[in-house]
């Protein structure tokens, strides 16, 4: 055994299971009784819990005000946001809603105690660092997709002609509680279930074979992967499923808590880029990259055996996890790994990135911006634009 080192950080507090919304007003209490709500689009639009959520508020002399999420937020949404919400003095941020949504109130709480705009503290693209200040925050997803309700950055975009998608990030914006009601997600449509349900999978595998990866990131992953593998299928076909739906929320939650901590690779570097272009849905991004970037990762350590083989070893369990079957050897399973993926691409009806709009162009560009910062092996400009050229018709 090899010494163990690592760093690990995580929500104060994970409240898990069907039902534990209704748990939500008595916490909210306990941070004050001035309190802004960010919603997703649609999220929670035809479910009755809402309306009794609202009414244990108003019961409890808690104002309320309320922010949509329209989109992936941009600076221009956080900062105006925080300017807002700065002025009516809110005492907490409860994010209700996908990534989109759970990201905006993330953004809004770290930027409150700021001057200035969020612009400046952004990866890659600000220069002034951010303190870890923020207001009290409470995640609730409802969709079982990004795991930001477990992690320590906020996504933001600006899409189109040099824009980008960079994060604020810090160990605080960590939610301090992540409130996950797979119920939630029983209204979530097909098309979406699935498109968060493969970022979710990406996430896990990225994770999983992550050289910045631990003991706990590595158990995380695979115990969402194992998680994940008895459910996608399931909650696809039948949404109403809670089964399934509980198992992709635990999946989802457990994709979170092992990339804020081991990091994401190649195939996230790459949708990255491709979704600071064109506002085509993070996941499936994921899923249309997915299988192209991990084969890929899987031919280039095969060139180098010796040195890759614990993480090709990874992969290839993983691949038994997926198809539930005992590979012979890691050949065996890094193939059973790549099927898979490539059915659910398949079966779920991605497009191709030419029919989501991408031009070739687009394409390089991409290549050549993507990094391979947490992939487990460096790839070429090239060997990264043939990934985006494999799904390109
Ligand atoms: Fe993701």
């Amino acid at each position: 055994m090899n010494e163990i080192k690592f760093r690990h950080s995580a929500n104060p507090l994970v409240i898990f299971g069907a039902g534990v919304f209704s748990e939500l007003p008595a916490m909210i209490d306990d941070i004050g009784n001035n309190i802004l709500i960010v919603r997703g689009a649609s999220s929670m639009d035809n479910n009755p819990a809402w309306n009794d959520f609202i009414a244990a508020l108003a019961k409890r002399s808690i104002r309320v005000h309320e922010l949509r999420a329209e989109g992936e937020p941009s600076p221009e949404a956080a900062d105006e946001a925080a300017e807002e919400f700065r002025r009516k003095s809110v005492h907490g941020i409860v994010a209700v809603g996908g990534g989109s949504a759970i990201d905006l109130g993330k953004a809004v709480s770290a930027m409150i105690p700021q001057k200035g705009s969020i612009e400046q503290f952004l990866e890659g693209v600000g220069t002034s660092k951010y303190d870890g200040f923020k207001v009290p925050f409470i995640a609730v997803p409802t969709t079982a997709g990004t795991g930001s309700e477990a992690t320590k950055n906020a996504v933001i975009s600006r899409i189109g002609r040099g824009g980008y998608k960079k994060s604020l990030r810090h160990d605080n914006l960590i939610p301090d509680i992540a409130l996950i009601d797979p119920a939630l997600s029983l209204t979530c449509p097909p098309e979406v279930t699935a498109a968060s349900g493969l970022d979710a999978f990406t996430q896990l595998l990225e994770s999983f074979v992550s050289p910045k990866g631990s003991p706990v990131t590595d158990g995380l992953a695979r115990s969402g992967m194992i998680s994940f593998a008895g459910s996608f299928e399931r909650a696809c076909a039948d949404g109403s499923d809670i089964g399934a739906r509980s198992g992709m929320s635990y999946a989802a939650y457990c994709s979170g808590a092992a990339l804020a901590n081991a990091g994401l690779g190649a195939v996230h570097s790459l949708a990255g880029e491709l979704g600071a272009i064109r506002a085509v849905p993070h996941g499936v991004l994921c899923g249309i990259l997915a299988p192209a970037g991990h084969r890929a990762n899987i031919d280039a350590m095969k060139k180098l055996p010796g040195k890759y083989l614990s993480t090709l070893e990874k992969y290839s369990e993983a691949g038994g996890i997926l198809s539930g079957k005992v590979p012979r050897g890691w050949e065996d399973g890094c193939g059973m790994l790549v099927s898979v993926m490539d059915k659910w691409t398949s079966d779920c009806g991605l497009p191709a990135l030419s029919d989501a709009g991408y031009t070739a162009k687009e394409l390089e560009e991409a290549a050549v911006k993507a990094e391979n910062k947490n992939n487990p092996v460096p790839l070429s400009e090239g060997e990264r634009l043939a990934i985006l050229m494999k799904n390109f018709k």
